[in-house]
């Protein structure tokens, strides 16, 4: 196929043509200097039909893991983390990091209730560090950032299930290098099931789909490319959905469960389908709402989750139905497209209400977060949490189990932290003083904080006592390192 080694010539001709400006870490974290000239490939995308035009593949769906073993109480999976290549551009292996060696991971179904356990080996020469995000676990089940697996090595995490349903997420957490393993590719989902939900009669099955988005960039090898920017956090030039560009997925005129998972080291997106259609909102970070929300546009900041269904009953068969990103340049503004091809019988429906309010405990104590970027002397400049890098030494907090806190993030900068919080789940008490959109009053592990804006939390530090981090999920920006500690003491 010509336009494509035309394609890969012209992106390496601008790569090589000019002096080193810009910081470059290729896959194996190499840093060399390369060119950088304002140009990029999204002026090559309006010029020629390019591997990078979306709508040219199938969306690939994750596989699901298979347990080691299996009893009613507890399910034994073993990952390997490894070097591996994924098929993301055509004639070009990309070589990722991966659970299994493979991007995005496998996907972990498990039901509450019923224990998981996954034995990790790392087999990837690197020490690295796994963390259930979203997932209610024993501290050193955690992947706290100072529980490291060095390489060669393995670790046993086990995982309760005692938390409702919810789409969870795994993914590295090596300190201080979290967005180059996140980046290499050490992501995939997690999704925890409650039997209490069967009622709800929600789309299963294949209509129950996970959706992994992250952003990249290209070496004309097919390498990830790699730019620190530790002010914005890395932005990439092409959107991948389940580690395929822009991908197209055939769908039936019926409901699906659609199940978005902002996996990018920084971008934000905001998802809008069609021209405006309705998506209904059923799920956020920490499981079912209380009753469905219908909403236009959903903005997802990194690490957040979002459960809608879509009914394609609304379109007609051929109708080819488009998911942009309002929020992103020409060459990141499609993530994906539905291709409705036929027609199918109902089984599932919308629910009317989902999940009852739970009473909370009182608030039991008020503390406030101003989020900076300081500069250091010698000229470097860090992300900090209430004046304070990360520390292994310094304990910020020390809640009590089974209470309720108020929680104030003032962002003192112009940039988005998405906040995010470990073991524990929150409700948003308000957003810059107003009360927050009906589709984020769920239970949330990662707000956004935008710029000069200051967000109320309320966090329930419910089930497990113990030392767990909280963070700003832009993963350069919690590598410096916007990171603090809590202790929950029972
Ligand atoms: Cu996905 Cu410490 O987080
Ligand atoms: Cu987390
Ligand atoms: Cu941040």
């Amino acid at each position: 196929m010509d336009w494509e080694r035309d394609g890969m010539t012209r992106r390496s001709a601008l790569y090589h043509s000019a002096g080193a400006l810009a910081l470059v870490c290729s896959f194996d974290f190499d840093k060399r200097g390369t060119a950088a000239r304002g140009k990029t490939s999204a002026n090559l995308r309006s010029q020629l039909a390019s591997p990078f035009e979306p709508f040219q593949r199938d969306l690939p769906i994750p596989a699901v893991a298979r347990p080691v073993r299996a009893t009613k109480k507890l399910e034994e999976y073993v990952f390997d983390m490894k070097p591996g290549t994924a098929d993301i551009l055509p004639g070009l292996q990309t070589p990722i990091l991966g659970y299994n060696g493979g991007f995005p991971g496998p996907t972990i179904k498990a039901r509450r209730g019923r224990e998981v356990q996954v034995l990790q080996r790392n087999q990837s020469g690197r020490s690295l560090n796994v963390h259930l995000h979203g997932g209610v676990t024993l501290p050193q089940f955690d992947g706290h950032p100072h529980d490291a697996i060095p390489t060669g090595e393995e670790r046993l995490y086990k995982y309760p299930n005692v938390a409702h349903s919810s789409t969870l997420w795994y993914h590295d957490h090596a300190h201080g290098e979290t967005a180059q393993t996140l980046f290499a590719g050490l992501a995939g989902f997690y999704l925890l099931d409650d039997p209490d939900d069967n009622h709800l009669d929600l789309p299963q099955g294949d209509y129950d789909v996970p959706l992994m988005i992250t952003d990249r960039s290209f070496n004309k090898d097919g390498s990830f490319r790699y730019r620190l920017d530790l002010d914005r956090g890395f932005r990439g030039d092409t959107i991948l959905v389940n580690g395929a560009v822009a991908p197209r997925m055939k769908v039936e005129r019926r409901l699906y469960r659609l199940r978005f998972l902002n996996a990018s080291n920084a971008r934000a997106y905001v998802l809008k389908l069609g021209n405006g259609r309705d998506m209904i909102q059923i799920g956020s970070d920490g499981g079912l709402l209380p009753a469905p929300v219908r909403r236009k546009e959903i903005p997802m900041e990194p690490a957040e989750r979002v459960d809608v269904i879509v009914d394609f009953r609304q379109f007609g068969v051929g109708s080819k139905v488009i998911l942009h990103n309002q929020g992103g340049e020409p060459s990141t503004s499609a993530v994906m497209r539905f291709d409705v091809v036929r027609g199918s019988a109902e089984e599932a429906r919308i629910p009317k209400l989902m999940r009852e309010e739970e009473e909370l405990p009182e608030v039991n104590a008020e503390r406030s977060w101003p989020l900076t970027f300081q500069g250091l002397a010698g000229g470097a400049s860090v992300w900090q949490i209430g004046g304070g890098g990360f520390s292994e030494m310094r304990i910020d907090c020390r809640p009590r189990q089974g209470s309720t806190e108020l929680w104030t993030w003032r962002n003192l900068s112009n940039r988005t932290h998405p906040m995010h919080m470990h073991g524990y789940h929150f409700k948003i008490v308000s957003m810059n003083g107003k009360a927050p959109h009906p589709g984020d009053r769920g239970w949330k592990d990662t707000v956004a904080v935008y710029p000069n804006e200051t967000v109320v939390v309320r966090p329930y530090f419910d089930h497990y006592a113990g030392l767990y981090v909280f963070h700003c999920h832009a993963a350069e920006h919690g590598d410096m390192s916007m990171m603090g500690q809590m202790e929950v003491v029972a």
